[in-house]
């Protein structure tokens, strides 16, 4: 497949960084996903070189929410990635995968107070508050654990409402993410000074996920320079800017924002404003890392007609891949092992076997030949918010992954 290389598709066969499917599958069992390990780190060279090009201070803390697999995030983290968490929990694993404390990000609208001090006795990178009482909690915690210096960034609601799913939308007004920029300003001009032992100095925005259009960062970009410079007006100096995650990939629509338009909106549009050279820049990628890395391989179980639509009905359900089920995405699916080799057109939906009428990966979907028991199929770009979402929902087993680097695969154990 040109756009995705560790990819070799022919009708009725898949192979995944130079392994059959057919063998993987074999080998450890359906539902299976299969990351190619290279990939995930390929296209994390690949943006740190393109922001890195235009502003000399990037961090790429990748969102452990999108993938949590401990293997995959060894091998980021070895390569010079940060984390983004959410959750105690995260921290904690972003640790053992080798992130230095000052590169860990932790966000997250209702953070406990265990997140809370696990963050302040870490002495992370920046925890971003999503309210004003969460800063002051943050300053009760500091107090109590003697901690000075913690510093402590406002995710700031601006009102972008990016054109994505709504479910992945989360810049809105009414949203129940981050604080109402007038509020920041606020706080910085009345109460900032009065905090002993937390700094203010990062700012922080994500207003969603899969997006495609340049100029929602570029604003986004704008907003967060702009209220940078009326802060300082108040004394408070920011010293990191985030601009979250949410770079889109194509999952067939044929809409993808290129890297370099992606660089230009956002390193590009802070590089312009001068003052800000020796400030760090930080983003939250998540989807774009590791999507396409990875296929869900699942076999077919039955193949049987409802009225006028062939079913095949497969063993990975909406447990194993909560996208379909959650947002209605759609996945390209591919043939990855079958008997017929025929060409053919017929076309299926896609079922699993959880007793959910949601529980479906794709409908009138041509596979170029046709389907009987036992046949593999593939979903792919399932490296994001795959394995991440899975589940035991209706006591199915949670699904194993495994990664294929270098020649070699193996079994990667899921984050605990
Ligand atoms: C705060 C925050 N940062 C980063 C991300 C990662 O987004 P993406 O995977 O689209 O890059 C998310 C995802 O929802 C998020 O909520």
């Amino acid at each position: 497949m040109s756009d995705r290389p560790h990819l070799e598709i022919s009708r009725g066969s898949l192979s995944v960084g130079g392994f059959e499917a057919k063998d993987l599958a074999e080998k450890y069992g359906t539902p299976l996903y299969v990351t190619e390990l290279d990939r995930v780190t390929r296209k994390l060279k690949a943006a740190e070189d393109e922001l890195s090009s235009r502003h000399p201070d990037v961090l790429i803390a990748f969102a452990y929410k999108s993938n949590s697999t401990p293997a995959i995030l060894k091998a980021l983290a070895s390569r010079g990635a940060g984390a983004t968490v959410v959750s105690a929990n995260g921290l904690r694993l972003a640790r053992a995968a080798g992130v230095r404390a000052r590169d860990i990000v932790l966000d997250g609208p209702s953070k406990s107070e265990e997140d809370l001090t696990a963050a302040v006795r870490m002495r992370i990178g920046m925890i971003n508050a999503e309210s004003v009482q969460e800063v002051l909690d943050i300053e009760e915690i500091c107090a109590g654990l003697k901690v000075e210096g913690c510093r402590v960034g406002f995710r700031v609601n601006f009102g972008i409402l990016a054109d994505t799913h709504a479910g992945l939308a989360t810049g809105g007004r009414s949203h129940k993410f981050g604080v109402p920029r007038e509020e920041v300003v606020e706080f910085c001009e009345s109460h900032a000074s009065e905090l002993r032992r937390v700094k203010i100095s990062g700012l922080h925005s994500h207003v969603g996920s899969q997006i495609s259009d340049p100029s929602v960062f570029r604003r986004e970009t704008e907003e967060l320079l702009a209220l940078s410079d009326e802060l300082s007006r108040s004394g408070v100096e920011i010293r990191e800017f985030n601009v979250g995650g949410g770079l889109g990939v194509d999952y067939g629509e044929g809409k993808e924002m290129s890297l370099s338009d992606y660089a230009d909106a956002t390193a590009g549009t802070f590089a312009r404003s001068a003052s800000k050279r020796r400030s760090r820049l930080v983003f939250e990628l998540g989807r774009w890392i590791v999507a396409d890395s990875t296929v869900l391989l699942t076999k077919v179980n039955y193949v049987k007609r409802a009225g006028a639509t062939n079913w095949a009905l497969v063993d990975a359900g909406m447990n194993t891949f909560l996208r379909p089920a959650l947002y209605g995405a759609r996945h390209r699916i591919v043939a990855a092992s079958t008997k017929d080799r025929e060409e053919s057109s017929v076309v299926y939906d896609i079922g699993g076997p959880v007793c959910e009428t949601t529980d479906t990966f794709g409908s009138g979907v041509s596979l170029g030949v046709s389907l009987s028991k036992g046949d593999l199929i593939a979903i792919l770009d399932t490296g994001a918010y795959g394995t991440a979402m899975a589940s035991t929902y209706n006591m199915r087993p949670f699904p194993k992954t495994v990664v294929v680097s270098g020649g070699r695969h193996r079994l990667a154990p899921p984050a605990t």
